[in-house]
Formats: structure tokens, C-alpha cells, sequence
């Protein structure tokens, strides 16, 4: 698995050259990509009566599109940096193979300035997912840099309309302008929040929907902090699927925990009458908080939730127990090692935190050692113990694992690639390795990942 930095910048240099979004690869011989992701930065009015300067997407003129994909067939895009900086894009959840994962040196070189990377997508499973740089990630993810990404069912479900809702905070002050992306004293606690909440880069925006018809609601957190309950008052709803995996029983739309990277599906009913709004809310301490609304449209369409089909399983195999290695890691503060150096792909230039005390910000060119190797097609239970009194969401690349059990709090037994350990709690998730190569292990509060709390595991 192991490619030497030289092989990657040569792999890189070979790459090709291009003028921001054109398809210059027609020039050489090669198809056109399905999709071309130009990372651009740009000025966007996100509070209203300013615009906000130095904002990044992955499109030239407005927030990061939502791409779209079908189960098991290719997807190819091209990510195109028309950054300054270097950067490097990963697909949040697509179990694929490691060598189109977006971690730099791990799985592939970071995309230089002017440079692009073909990426080839082929999802085993359907569902909501994101998409997100993996270099400079606190300082690209927080000026924008956060996109959903759709792999479609097989079958239609039926709904009416789909929308996907890009829910996350912006760190601006009151002209609209970037502040600091962190506070060096919140990154070693529970990381540094946002000022203004969004959904897809807009303040509370109003939906018109068609009432009485049938709504797939896609909330996916991709904020780099704040871990939130939300709930959906109004028409008919239910939790139909978690970190894009379908519940077996779906749930009510209260009180829904979402960690920075984690994903909900909602089938919403829209009321019959225009007079009565379904709000999209963020609990607070003071009371919950509208960041999004819907307004029913046009006359009744009476559709009814029992008209949906129910959303089929994915592919995921399920993990031997009895047979099952158990995998211990310990998610903690840092034992006081040296602060990072600086690196092409960012540092915060803090070490706060460690996976089995080892402190790793990630993303650089000399990756420590996997925190364990295991073997291919072969059943583990990874125990996770979280020893401080914060957070940390802790995210798996290319692999899905189940929750098994919490020595603090009854869980159901979910499929995800992210699993959210409370204050001081330990959990047993399972899985089968059945993904070859080096998988990015690590806590989606950025802050923490990017202060020590990272690691990966290979697959051999
Ligand atoms: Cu969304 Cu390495 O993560
Ligand atoms: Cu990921
Ligand atoms: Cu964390």
C-alpha cells in the first residue's frame, strides 16, 4: 500500500494542466469526465446585506453543487483547483477503492494550484453523503469547501421531491467577514462553533413545497463543530435512514442527534394548506432554533407516507461475532508530544489530542504507522473508548461498520462510518475488512482531527 512520496508527485506532475473550467482533457485523447468540480474561491452574500469575501466552493459562483450518482455505476469527475493552495477532495462514506479516497500521501499527491485529478466514483451503496478537501481541512471546509453527495436507489422510492439540505455554521463576524477559524483554548475542548447557521449557504431559507405531496428531506451536517439535536415540526415526518443506511423501524423527527459528518433521511408529508409551515430546527439551550422552512404549494397533491416503498438495505456484509478479533483504541488528550511542523496541507500548529496516545494531525507526507493492520475478508470489533468529557465523532473512511453496544446509553444497532462517542463512553462497533488499503481513522470535529486525534487502519 505503502507509495513513496516520489511516486505520488510523479504521479501528480504526470497529471494535466488546466485552465479553470474547461475540459482539457478532450485535448489529450481522454473522454470528458461526467462532471468537472471547479475548487474555486469566490465573494457570496451569506448574511443578508454583506457578502462574505475569500469564500471556497467547488463550483465558480455559488455554494458546492450536489452531485448525483447511480448505485454501482462509474462516476467520473474532475476536481479541478483553481485555488491558491494545494487540496485534495474525499468522498465521505463511498466505500470505493482506497486509490480514489482524497487522502493526500496516504491514498494519493494533494492537487496542486492549476492542477486537476480524475477521480473514478463507483458507490456499492445508496444513500446521502458528502463530499469535503482533506488538506488545509479546518481552513477550506469552514470558507466553504463542504458539498452533498446522492447515490440513487435502484428503485424509486416515490417521493415528490427530494431536497437536499446542506446544514452548516459559518465562523463571520458582524460585516460578514471570516474570523479566526479556531480558538486554540476551544480545539483542545469541544471545538471552536460557528456564528451564523446555515442550510446550503443560506439564513433560514424558505422552501415551497408541494402540499400534500411526499418529500425526501437529506440533512447532512458538514459543519466542522457543532453536534446538534434537530427536529422537523409540522406536516407528517419520520427518520427513514441514518449515515445513508435505511432503519429497519423509522423514527420520529425529534430530537435527532447529528454529529459534524453524519446524515439523515426524512420522509416528510407536507401539510394540505398553505397556512401551515413545517419548520427544520436546531435544539438549543434556549429554546430550538428555525434554520429552515417549508411552505406547502399549490393545491393538495394527498399523497400518504404508507404510498413510499421501503428503502432496501445496502450491501453491507455483516461481521461473525463469535469469530470477531477485538480492536482497542483510546481516544484522549495528547501525551504532550511536540507540536506539528508545518507541512503543504495545513497544521494548527497544536497537539491536543491522541488516538492510543499518539498524536498524528494526518495529511502529511511521512504518515506515522496504521494504528492497527487487518486482515482482509476477516470479522473485528473495534472498541472505542473515549476518555475525555467531550465529543468526538469518530469517522472510518472506506469501511461501514455496526454499532454493537455503549457502556453508557441504549443505541440501536446502526450501519455508519460514523459513530459519536459521548463524554467518557466506551462502544463496540463490528465489521468485516473487506476493503483493501490505508483508511483514514479520525475524529470530524476538525480541530480535534487536525490536533492529534487521527490515525488510519490498512486493510491487507
Ligand atoms: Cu469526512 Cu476524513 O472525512
Ligand atoms: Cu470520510
Ligand atoms: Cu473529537
Amino acid at each position: 500500500m505503502a507509495v513513496t512520496r516520489r511516486e505520488l508527485l510523479l504521479g501528480s506532475a504526470a497529471g494535466l494542466a488546466i485552465a479553470a473550467g474547461t475540459s482539457l482533457i478532450t485535448r489529450r485523447g481522454m473522454a470528458a469526465a461526467d462532471l468537472t468540480l471547479p475548487v474555486s474561491g469566490l465573494d457570496h452574500p451569506i448574511v443578508p446585506g454583506t457578502v462574505t469575501r475569500d469564500m471556497m466552493s467547488f463550483a465558480t459562483d455559488g455554494p458546492p453543487p450536489v452531485l448525483r450518482m447511480r448505485r454501482g455505476r462509474p462516476f467520473t469527475v474532475d476536481v479541478v483547483n483553481n485555488l491558491a493552495e494545494t487540496t485534495v477532495v474525499h468522498w465521505h462514506g463511498l466505500r470505493i477503492d482506497n486509490a480514489m479516497d482524497g487522502v493526500p500521501y496516504l491514498t494519493q499527491a494533494p492537487i496542486d494550484p492549476g492542477q486537476s485529478f480524475r477521480y473514478t466514483l463507483t458507490p456499492p451503496d445508496a444513500g446521502t453523503f458528502w463530499y469535503h478537501p482533506h488538506c488545509n481541512t479546518l481552513e477550506q471546509m469552514g470558507r466553504g469547501l463542504t458539498g452533498l453527495l446522492v447515490v440513487e436507489e435502484d428503485e424509486d422510492p416515490g417521493f415528490d421531491r427530494d431536497l437536499p439540505l446542506n446544514i452548516r455554521d459559518f465562523r463571520l463576524g458582524q460585516d460578514g467577514q471570516f474570523i479566526e477559524f479556531f480558538r486554540a483554548r476551544a480545539a483542545a475542548r469541544g471545538g471552536t462553533l460557528g456564528t451564523v447557521s446555515t442550510v446550503n449557504w443560506q439564513v433560514e431559507p424558505v422552501y415551497d413545497l408541494p402540499a400534500g405531496g411526499l418529500i425526501r428531506l437529506r440533512l447532512a451536517v458538514t459543519d466542522v463543530t457543532r453536534v446538534g439535536l434537530y427536529e422537523v415540526t409540522g406536516g407528517e415526518a419520520q427518520v427513514i435512514a441514518l449515515d445513508s443506511n435505511p432503519l429497519a423501524r423509522p423514527l420520529p423527527p425529534r430530537g435527532v442527534l447529528l454529529a459534524p459528518g453524519q446524515r439523515a433521511d426524512i420522509a416528510l408529508r407536507m401539510p394540505d394548506s398553505a397556512d401551515e409551515i413545517v419548520t427544520l430546527a436546531l435544539r438549543l439551550p434556549q429554546g430550538p432554533q428555525p434554520i429552515a422552512r417549508f411552505r406547502p404549494a399549490g393545491k393538495s397533491a394527498r399523497r400518504s407516507l404508507m404510498e413510499l416503498k421501503p428503502l432496501v438495505a445496502n450491501p453491507v456484509a455483516e461481521p461473525d461475532l463469535a469469530r470477531a478479533e477485538i480492536l482497542e483504541f483510546v481516544f484522549g488528550w495528547s501525551p504532550g508530544g511536540k507540536p506539528p511542523v508545518a507541512s503543504i496541507c495545513g497544521t494548527l500548529g497544536y497537539t491536543f489530542w491522541s488516538i492510543n496516545r499518539i498524536a498524528w494531525e494526518g495529511d502529511t507526507p511521512d504518515p506515522m504507522a496504521p494504528l492497527a493492520v487487518l486482515k482482509q475478508g476477516k470479522p473485528y470489533v473495534l472498541r472505542l473508548r473515549n476518555e475525555s468529557p467531550n465529543d468526538h465523532p469518530i469517522h472510518l473512511h472506506g469501511l461501514t461498520f455496526r454499532l454493537l453496544r455503549s457502556d453508557k446509553r441504549e443505541i440501536l444497532p446502526l450501519l455508519t462510518d460514523t459513530a459519536l462517542l459521548q463524554s467518557g463512553e466506551t462502544m463496540d462497533v463490528a465489521l468485516v475488512a473487506d476493503n483493501p488499503g490505508d483508511w483514514a481513522f479520525h475524529c470530524h470535529v476538525i480541530e480535534h482531527q487536525k490536533t492529534g486525534l487521527t490515525g488510519y487502519l490498512r486493510v491487507e
